[in-house]
This record gives C-alpha cells, structure tokens and sequence, in this order.
C-alpha cells in the first residue's frame, strides 16, 4: 500500500504533470482586476464601506447592549436571531418571494437544497455546466436519476424530459430542473422563457420544479439587481431560486427563496444548514446594508456603468478579431454579460504576460471547463476605467502578433 503522504505527493505531482494543480495566489494591492465575481466593484466602494461601518457602529454602540459578535452556534440551535429572521423577511420581500432561508455560502445553498428536497424516485435534470455545489448536492441526494442536458439547450432538455415522460413508469415522481441564470465560465443567459414554456407543456399535473441559481446575475440584471427571474417577471414559475452574497454584493452567504413549507423542510433536513454555525451577526449586518443599497437604487448607477464597460469591451475585442487570426485568438461574449473567453491555445501563457503587465485575468483550465475550450476568463467590473480596458486589449493583441509572427516563422 502507498503511504499516505506519497499518495498525495504523487496525485499532486501527477496533477502538475497535466498543468493542472491548483495554487493559492496573492495579488498585488495595484494590479487592475478583470477577473473577480466583484461585478459591480461594491467590494472596493467607499460608499458600501462607509455605510457598513455607520450600520455596524449603530449596532454595536453601546457595546454592553449590542447583540453579539459571533453567532455561538446553528441556526437551530443558538445561532438564530430576530435579525436573521428579518433580514430573510427583507430579502424575499426585495426578490418578490414568499419565504427565504440564509445560508452560509451559495455552496451550501446547493448542496442543502439538492441532497434533501428530491425524494426517493425523484429525478433531477440539470444543464451539463451547473455549478459543482449541486453536483454535490446531487451526490448525496436520494434521488433515483440525475441526468444532463447539453448546455443551455432547450432542445436537448426536452429530448430528455420527453424519454422521462415516455418510457419511465415511475413518471407520477417529480422532476427537479437546475439551471443557473448567467454561467460563470461562457458568461451566457439561460433560456429560462422558452425552458418555462417547455415544462408547462410537458407537465401539465405540475410535478416539475425548476431550481435556478442567480448567484452570478444577483446585483448585475433587474430592476436594483433583482437579478434574471424578476427581470423577466417570471417568479411564479420558479420553484426556488438562490441568490449568492459573495460575488456583486461583495460580502457572504446566500439566500434560498421559496416558500413557506419548503423552507421549514429545509430547517429540518437540510444538512448544510442543521450542521453548521450561523454566520456572525457583522456579516449579516453587510448583507442587510448591500441589500438596503440595492433595494435604494443606490447600486444602479453601477449596473449602468457596468453595461457601458461591456459594450466598449465588445467594441474594442471586435476591432480585435478584424485584425487577429482566429487560429490563434478568439473572443466569446454574450448579450450584457460581463464574464467574456478568450479562447487560444496557450491560456496559460496569455494569462501570464497579461498578470506580468499588471492585468489581473485568470486562465481556466479543463477539468474545469471541457478539454479543448481551455480559455481566459476576463470580468468586467462597474470600476473598471476605459483607459485599464484599453490596457487589457492593447495587450491580448500584443501577444497574439507575437503568436501570429512566431507561427509564421
Ligand atoms: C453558480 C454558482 N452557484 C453557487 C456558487 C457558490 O457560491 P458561494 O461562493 O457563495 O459558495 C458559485 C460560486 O462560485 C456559483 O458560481
């Protein structure tokens, strides 16, 4: 038997064979983000910091009378609070949503929701991009099925609804349907009209239930960030919907909206939730005055000057691809999405020379997203000035001249 610790030297060791192996990195204080989930750059404002700090001091003054700091324990337990309970109240109200149950992170969200709402017989479909937390959530569900569908296709999610219907005998069970809104590697929308309009007509007794992920959309689309599902007004016809704290709203936790009864059979079985500390009462202190800006209006000039940055973006990767040999770059962007690829062969490389001029952009790698579409993901930011896109562009053309003439010789 291999030793323990020459298992993992050798996994690692095999992991940095294939380029693979993760690491832990720092970034320099000055470096110029494009590539964190801080769409609207709330994380860096001196708005939310201030008001978070007045929130926090309203609080916390006088200290022998303020709640306290940690939450000392589960929410079932001593974890709970009336400011806990308020701020679900709050937040379901904002998203249009009858109930809502906090979480300590989106991960848990998924994983709390997928391994304890399918019952046994149950079966779920999900699009073949969905985030690793309902793959967790999926692994320890008691679900019968878990079955893919190709990525944000509405012909191949009904291709395997109607085999479901058809041949399953056990079709009287439900189905569960998960998908994200906007997809944190391609940056694309899900197609969740024409999803909702092919579940009406396949389920007519209702035993379908779509679960749709916001974590990426939350702050960045709808009316005050409300995200993707109010945009369209379609709510109703959505079953639970999760909205992550951590990426635009720059602080922690999610939040699960539905309703009453789902999130009472969430408080008793969900794992996720039962097992774990609450979070402390500063953190949902940040959650509360995110969400009180958004809920203001505060946060829409970000979300304009986010979509500004997007269309110069697009403009500036057009020029590009008039001048650039696809051969050797290519640039994928959608429809008001911030989250751009950069396709090439060596994203590794381009990712580099861009991180050495002060650019921060990350390469994402297979297994992360399929092999062959290796890529750079590049974010754009509410914060992000003309003069540091301009910065990024200038230099994906520089390396790919460089690539192009090198191909050349
Ligand atoms: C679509 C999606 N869902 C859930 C999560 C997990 O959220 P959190 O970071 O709050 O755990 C992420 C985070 O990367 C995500 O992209």
């Amino acid at each position: 038997m291999v030793p323990l610790r020459q298992a993992f030297q050798q996994a690692l060791d095999h992991r940095q064979a294939r380029s693979a192996r993760r690491r832990l990195t720092v970034l320099p204080a000055d470096a110029v983000d494009f590539s964190s989930n801080d769409f609207l750059s709330l994380s860096r404002s001196s708005l939310l910091k201030s008001q978070y700090l007045q929130d926090l001091n309203a609080c916390y003054h006088p200290p022998n009378k303020a709640p306290p700091l940690g939450s000392g324990g589960s929410r079932l337990l001593d974890g709970n609070s009336e400011y806990a309970e308020q701020l679900e109240q709050f937040i379901a109200e904002f998203h249009n949503a009858p109930a809502g149950l906090l979480f300590n992170s989106g991960f848990d969200a998924n994983a709390g929701v997928f391994s304890c709402l399918p019952q046994p017989g149950d079966t779920i479909v999900y699009d073949e991009l969905i985030h690793a937390s309902v793959h967790e959530g999926m692994r320890l569900s008691r679900a019968d099925k878990k079955l893919a569908f190709r990525h944000n296709s509405v012909d191949d999610l009904e291709r395997v609804l109607l085999d479901l219907v058809e041949n399953d005998s056990k079709f009287g069970h439900n189905v569960f349907i998960a998908v994200e809104t906007l997809y944190s590697m391609d940056g694309d929308i899900a197609p969740l009209h024409k999803i909702i309009q092919l579940i009406h007509g396949l389920f007519p007794k209702r035993n379908a239930y779509l679960v749709v992920d916001e974590a990426h959309a939350t702050g960045v689309f709808g009316r005050n960030g409300a995200g993707v599902v109010q945009e369209l007004g379609v709510q109703e016809d959505v079953f639970i919907r999760i909205h992550t704290f951590g990426k635009s709203l720059a602080s922690q936790g999610a939040i699960v909206l539905c309703d009453a009864l789902t999130r009472e059979y969430l408080i008793n079985y969900a794992r996720s939730l039962i097992y774990t500390t609450a979070m402390s009462h500063p953190a949902l202190i940040a959650i509360r005055t995110a969400y009180e800006l958004m809920c203001k209006g505060k946060t829409q000039s970000l979300q304009s000057n986010l979509q500004l940055n997007i269309s110069y973006f697009r403009s500036r990767c057009d020029e590009l691809s008039g001048t650039i040999d696809k051969a050797i770059l290519q640039t994928d962007y959608h429809d008001r999405s911030p989250i751009f690829s950069v396709r090439s062969r060596k994203p590794r490389e381009l990712a580099q020379y861009c991180q050495q001029r002060g650019l921060v952009v990350r390469p994402i790698m297979a297994p992360t997203v399929p092999l062959g579409q290796e890529r750079v993901r590049v974010c754009l930011h509410a914060g992000n000035t003309r003069q540091e896109i301009d910065r990024l562009v200038d230099a994906i053309s520089q390396w790919a001249t460089v690539q192009s003439e090198r191909s050349r010789l």
